[in-house]
């Protein structure tokens, strides 16, 4: 018997079969051999929100949630933070080695070259209430921008391909500042490509009047970490997403803004803008037991704790305690942090939190950060959107290259009505 297989016992007909198993894993399609008559669908793996089940194999991001480790391409997440830039870390995760100096020079004047939008984006952009979600209007903004590139459709031309990545990842920072002065009435901000592709994106948000921005140099360094940290996370909910409409052979745009769209729930990329509104609601220190006591009882979630893949340390969150550190002391230490502080000694010390394996996540520190910046809080999951959308299209194009995928469809255990007949409305009850 091969020693790389599973034997699996029907104990409904007494048969036996053997399964390979490789990278730990059986091939789920095996299982339907699995039946009990002939003309049976065969068996299935039964896996509501996926919580065990692999999707691809991929080279792209490495997680290992019970050690705290997180990986592009093999390097460790602290060593990318502390030496790298994040145009450095987007080539490195679309192109699966770092740069030398001459290409990541070729790659940042491309993306670069593909920051400016079609004014009709700009119009269309204006058209949104003046109150709308930066988000919302960001998901929309980048699908529309399909509609003005296509030639996106051709996803199997490696060269258009190419195109649409350096539209995309030079284009989402244009798209989320425009986003954030329309909610402000402030005129917008063209790109500055003198700049850094994220001190461009600070003079985009914040430049006033006609003088130049000169983003400061702390924060601009703490923004593109945070770029960094964000750049990907293997299959979570919105890359998943970007896999699973881009299975379907649309263009990338419509793909993103699928996978923005994900990101944009509280569960997900919203949860740091959630963490800002829990620390005003718990407002003091002295209300903390008060507030910890609510959440045991179910009252509500400690946001900004808590991970599906992580049961450690988030190590995202460790680098961002430290920039916290680097910004505060140039902007001023928000009075948040001691709350945010305290709650975090108090839940990794509750049996609660320890008996769930509950730790802090990217998203604890980071909005604390972002506010500190100046950034408002609906711009937080717009924020996450720029820098994920590397990590988005490194995922996409893996998928295309992939001979084992198709169109994602998955199955479903039905328990509806069996079959009836039609009744006429009338004699309904
Ligand atoms: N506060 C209090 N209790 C929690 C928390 C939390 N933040 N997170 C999980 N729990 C509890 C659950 O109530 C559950 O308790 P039970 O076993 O008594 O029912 C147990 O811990 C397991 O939690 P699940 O919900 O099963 O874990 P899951 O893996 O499905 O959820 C998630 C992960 C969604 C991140 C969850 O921890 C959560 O909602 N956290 C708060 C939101 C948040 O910070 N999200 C950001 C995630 S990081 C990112 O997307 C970038």
């Amino acid at each position: 018997m091969n020693k790389d297989s599973l034997t699996i016992t029907d104990n409904r007909t007494g048969k036996t079969y053997e399964i390979p198993v490789a990278n730990d894993t059986v091939h789920a399609t095996d299982l339907r051999q699995i039946k009990v008559k002939d003309d049976d669908f065969g068996m299935m793996t039964y896996d509501p929100s996926f919580m065990n089940t692999a999707l691809c194999k991929s080279s792209i991001t490495f997680i290992d949630g019970d050690k705290g480790i997180l990986r592009y391409r093999g390097y460790p997440i602290e060593q990318l933070a502390e030496h790298c830039s994040y145009l450095e870390v987007s080539y490195l995760i679309l192109h699966g080695e770092l740069p030398t100096s001459a290409q990541l020079e070729q790659w940042t004047s491309e993306v670069k070259m593909h920051t400016f939008v079609h004014e009709n984006i700009k119009r269309l952009m204006q058209g949104f209430r003046y109150d709308a979600h930066p988000m919302g209007m960001f998901v929309s903004t980048v699908a529309a921008l399909s509609t003005f590139y296509p030639e996106a459709g051709d996803i199997f031309s490696e060269e258009k391909r190419r195109k649409q990545v350096l539209r995309l990842i030079g284009k989402v920072p244009t798209v989320a500042a425009f986003a954030y002065r329309n909610s402000t009435g402030m005129p917008y901000v063209y790109p500055d490509n003198d700049l850094t592709f994220t001190g461009n994106f600070l003079s985009m948000m914040f430049r006033a009047g006609s003088n130049r921005y000169k983003p400061h140099p702390v924060l601009e360094q703490a923004l593109d970490k945070l770029f960094i940290l964000h750049a990907d996370h293997e299959l979570n909910c919105s890359t998943t997403a970007m896999r699973n409409v881009g299975s379907s052979h649309v263009d990338p745009f419509s793909a993103t803004a699928a996978a923005a769209a994900a990101l944009y729930g509280p569960l997900h990329g919203g949860a740091n803008e959630a963490v800002l509104r829990m620390l005003d609601h718990i407002g003091d220190i002295s209300q903390i037991p008060a507030f910890i006591k609510g959440v045991k009882a179910g009252e509500g979630k400690l946001m900004g704790f808590g991970h599906r893949v992580y049961k450690n340390f988030d190590p995202r969150a460790n680098v961002i305690k430290k920039l916290a550190e680097d910004v505060f002391e140039v902007t001023g230490r928000n009075p948040k942090l001691d709350i945010a502080l305290e709650l975090e000694r108090i839940a990794l010390q509750d049996d609660y939190f320890i008996k769930r394996k509950l730790y802090p996540n990217v998203d604890f520190y980071s909005g604390l950060i972002y506010q500190a910046i100046g950034f408002p809080v609906q711009m937080f999951p717009v924020l996450f959107a720029i820098p994920r959308t590397s990590g988005w299209i490194a995922h996409w194009q893996e998928m295309l290259n992939d001979a084992e995928q198709k169109i994602a469809r998955p199955r479903q255990v039905y328990i509806g009505s069996p079959k009836r007949d039609f009744v006429p409305i009338e004699k309904r009850r």
